[in-house]
């Protein structure tokens, strides 16, 4: 646990000590997604994960949020553990938000980019006016209404038919977060600035992940952020929906440490 500024206390996993990597979960999640990572890149990777505001263990702070504030708690923690800079900064769908806003922010702590089954844009009126539907459903019948609904379009049909156990790890996951959480980053989300002018400016190495079955952001985003980004890597996971790194945690896994590798060399050897 540690005390930040802004006077709430933030939880957050971390490993041991080779380069970091920052790991930001998406909506409405928490670190525990990341547990495939955590339990097989400490060997890579001083791996950091934290419970965003509102989600898992960190405190139930009151909204709205922003992207802003988001990435600033990321740094705000970096910062507390002292990590040594630059690091790699990995965000899954509003993680990959967050990845944007805190590349855009803080250049110079940031070695790599992951961008996992995101996008780069900003909501579109529809999609504002969904954030500000689902907010007032989280309102009137609990944080986990939200999550009931979202469950069923997180994975790949393959997913839901072979893996029942996995689901039943990220519905418990989805059904943790608290009201303030869903409904502090729903407006985080909706008004979130547009990326797009950001990814042409990217002067780090960038490692793109999309499930190939992703119906919530669909894969063409992830292709046109490789487009976009000059020095930029896609890798397209077969059978995987919204979360690929819970459904084929080793592909995603074996693309993160090539990805490090390049970056920091044969990053395994004591
Ligand atoms: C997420 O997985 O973080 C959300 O689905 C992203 C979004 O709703 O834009």
């Amino acid at each position: 646990m540690s005390e930040n500024d802004n006077d709430f206390v933030m939880a957050f996993q971390d490993s041991c000590d080779k380069p970091a990597l920052l790991l930001i979960h998406g909506f409405p999640l928490s670190s525990s997604m990341w547990t495939p990572q955590i339990e097989d890149l400490g060997d890579y990777a001083r791996v950091i994960a934290p419970d965003l505001r509102g989600f898992g263990n960190t405190d139930s702070v009151p909204g709205p949020y922003s992207i802003t504030q988001l990435a600033d708690d990321c740094a705000d923690l970096l910062g507390h553990l002292n990590v040594a800079t630059p690091f790699v900064v990995c965000g899954l769908s509003m993680g990959g938000y967050i990845a944007l806003e805190f590349y855009r922010r803080y250049p110079e702590h940031v070695s790599g980019l992951i961008l996992a089954a995101t996008r780069a844009g900003a909501d579109s009126p529809e999609g504002k006016a969904g954030r500000d539907k689902a907010a007032e459903l989280a309102k009137n019948e609990g944080a986990t209404a939200v999550s009931a609904g979202m469950l069923p379009k997180m994975m790949a049909a393959k997913t839901y038919e072979n893996d029942p156990e996995l689901v039943g790890f990220a519905q418990e996951i989805m059904s943790s977060a608290s009201l303030n959480g869903v409904v502090g980053a729903l407006a985080a989300m909706r008004d979130r600035i547009d990326s797009t002018p950001t990814l042409g400016d990217i002067d780090v190495p960038v490692l793109i992940i999309h499930g190939a079955d992703d119906t919530l952001i669909p894969p063409t985003e992830a292709e046109a952020m490789h487009k976009a980004i000059p020095n930029s890597e896609l890798v397209l996971v077969p059978d995987a929906g919204h979360l690929p790194n819970l459904e084929q945690p080793d592909i995603f896994n074996d693309a993160v440490i090539d990805f490090l590798e390049d970056l920091f060399g044969d990053v395994d050897e004591e």
